[in-house]
């Protein structure tokens, strides 16, 4: 069977997912962190399109200003550490993963317990760490589960997420050209190019909520051909 053929209304009963939305905050002092522009819409209309498919939910949340989709497990967390140890935990319970958090690269590698004064020129430089990557973490241990990351990219969108596909290990890359105004952080609209193992499918721009409703079909689509194989 095609992907193309499964409906676009699946039914999720029964199925347990786990999603990722919205930035990190990484600390520097009590008072100062290294943040991105990630809204948290995207992930969290993935969450709430899983719940309309009838699937339970468990949304992992960086520091957003959203409500909460009503029917999710919702897990707040705020560094990419915590995140990644949340996701992990949650990750042993369920048939699939989106992972659509802006998940910080670098972290710094010391926290001030105190806030840092200008005076003492702590802030001049501030040395980083890299923080683990998630999606890779998880898709290494992915068995039968089905795992979806993004790629936000400003140039060779397509190159850059199949490469991400492969280095990562998932089974599908949400790639989006965020050089784009209408496909953007905190835009309501996205333009993305699904990629696959067998090629990349570009969709049209769309709300949110509809790319949403499409990945929530594919990732149906993958877990039937999962449980058909
Ligand atoms: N990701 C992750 N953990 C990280 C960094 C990224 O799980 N520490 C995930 C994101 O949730 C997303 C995917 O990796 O699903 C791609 O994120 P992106 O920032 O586009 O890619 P990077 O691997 O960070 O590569 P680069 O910054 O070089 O584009």
């Amino acid at each position: 069977m095609r992907r193309d053929d499964f409906t676009a209304h699946p039914d999720l009963t029964g199925v347990r997912v786990l999603v990722t939305a919205g930035p990190t905050h990484e600390a520097i002092d009590p008072v100062r962190y290294i943040a991105n522009a990630s809204s948290g819409k995207m992930g969290y209309a993935i969450a709430r399109a899983f719940l309309r498919a009838g699937a339970a939910v468990t949304l992992i949340s960086g520091p957003v200003a959203l409500d909460a989709p009503e029917g999710a497990e919702v897990v707040h967390v705020t560094s990419a550490e915590e995140m990644l140890a949340a996701s992990e935990e949650v990750f042993a319970r369920v048939d699939a993963a989106v992972l659509a958090a802006a998940v910080a690269d670098y972290t710094p590698v010391r926290v001030a317990d105190h806030k840092i004064k200008k005076s003492e020129g702590g802030l001049r430089v501030i040395e980083l760490k890299e923080t683990a990557d998630i999606l890779k973490a998880l898709s290494a241990a992915k068995g039968p589960r089905v795992v979806v990351g993004f790629a936000a990219e400003t140039d060779d969108l397509i190159a850059h997420a199949t490469e991400k596909l492969t280095s990562k290990g998932c089974d599908l890359i949400v790639a989006n050209d965020v050089s784009r105004a209408d496909s953007t952080f905190g835009s309501d609209t996205d333009r993305v190019t699904l990629v696959f193992p067998d090629g990349p499918r570009a969709l049209p721009l769309m709300a949110k909520g509809e790319v949403a409703e499409i990945i929530v079909a594919e990732v149906a689509g993958l877990l039937a051909e999962r449980r058909a194989s």
